[in-house]
């Protein structure tokens, strides 16, 4: 006949065994199982201990049922926390396989024209030059009038312009921030001016209707066309090679005087292939406009043409890419597809 100090022992050993059992469920039918093994209305070891709860001494059976009460109590809510652990993940979808291989997320590249215009900043930079932007939407004063551009004057049909009004364009050079840097500031100025600009242009492998630029100017007293030329020289030698064949051809831009074109040899065909196709059997392939400041720029800007002088240079970093890397349609760089872009690197 068990008395109460049994009971207690017999609760205490299916506790300790509850908790194993317990930590071991790992599906909806473990856990039923379980619960049969204990609540189980003919055989479960709860219903068991309040069966032989019935032979107890009758003074004995209040704090038996006390104690049993309490154990009920104790399994119900183990087993319940063990439903709601089992139950969150299979809510939140499929479990993790820590097995599985990551996701490999790819690496990002900058975009060629990015790579090059780096490449032509850091050149500047060596040489002291600053680097500064001004706005792609211009007014008809800053991208032409400023720049000695006389209204109507048919040396704007050199440029093809996108009108937003009568007054506002989209610029179709980067020069307009020369403008702008000298209302600004100084002499002496040494700057480049990296950016966007737009022509209506009917796209085709040489043409495209927004391309990149960059501009350089540099304003002091005694600057003379040498400098000019010994900084260019020296840009393109650092950017091709020191061997670079350069020419300068005389030339004509309203704000510059004189002006000058400058050329690089042909590095696709060495000045040899009468029938390449890069530079169209020349030798020659044509690189950026540039010049000495005209002085009406300079007093239209309040900068005294008898004290200062300077010279400026506009390049397409397009063309000067497409160069470098043999590309042979400028349309490329603006067709985000990956497999051509993801061809160029950092150095
Ligand atoms: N802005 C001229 C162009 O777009 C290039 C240039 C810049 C020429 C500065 C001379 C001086 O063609």
């Amino acid at each position: 006949m068990p008395d109460l100090p049994a009971l207690r022992a017999s609760i205490e050993a299916h506790r300790s065994k509850l908790a194993d059992e317990c930590a071991a469920v790992r599906t909806p039918s473990d856990l039923e199982e379980l619960r049969n093994r204990y609540l189980g209305r003919k055989r479960g070891f709860v219903m068991l201990l309040f069966e032989e709860m019935k032979t107890l001494d009758p003074a004995e059976k209040p704090a038996a049922g006390q104690l049993l009460n309490e154990w009920k109590r104790d399994v119900q809510e183990n087993l319940a926390a063990v439903e709601a652990g089992l139950l969150t993940p299979v809510q939140a979808g499929p479990r993790e396989d820590p097995t599985l291989p990551g996701e490999r997320r790819p690496f990002g590249a900058a975009h060629p024209l990015r790579i090059f215009q780096r490449e032509i900043e850091s050149i500047f930079m060596e040489m002291g030059f600053g680097i500064e932007d001004g706005p792609e939407i211009e007014t008809d004063y800053y991208n032409f009038e400023a720049l000695n551009f006389p209204p109507n004057h048919p040396a704007r049909d050199d440029w093809d312009t996108l009108y937003i009004n009568d007054n506002l364009l989209l610029r179709t050079h980067t020069s307009p921030v020369q403008i702008r840097v000298m209302e600004k500031r100084k002499p002496p100025i040494r700057i480049i001016i990296p950016g966007k600009v737009y022509r209506r242009e009917t796209p085709d492998p040489t043409h495209a209707a927004m391309f990149f630029q960059v501009e350089g100017l540099v304003v002091d007293r005694n600057v003379t066309f040498a400098h000019l030329k010994g900084t260019l020289e020296h840009f393109l030698r650092r950017l091709f090679g020191d061997k670079l064949k350069v020419r300068f051809r005389p030339s004509f831009f309203p704000f510059t005087e004189p002006s000058a074109e400058v050329d690089i040899e042909c590095l696709a065909c060495g000045q040899k292939d009468p029938a390449c196709r890069v530079c169209g059997g020349t030798g020659w392939k044509e690189i950026l406009g540039s010049g000495m400041v005209d002085p009406q720029v300079f007093k239209n800007v309040n900068i005294d043409p008898e004290q200062y002088s300077g010279w400026a240079f506009g390049l397409g970093i397009d063309r000067v890419a497409m160069f470098a890397y043999g590309i042979p349609d400028i349309r490329y760089f603006y067709d985000n597809d990956l497999r051509f872009n993801r061809q160029f690197h950092l150095k």
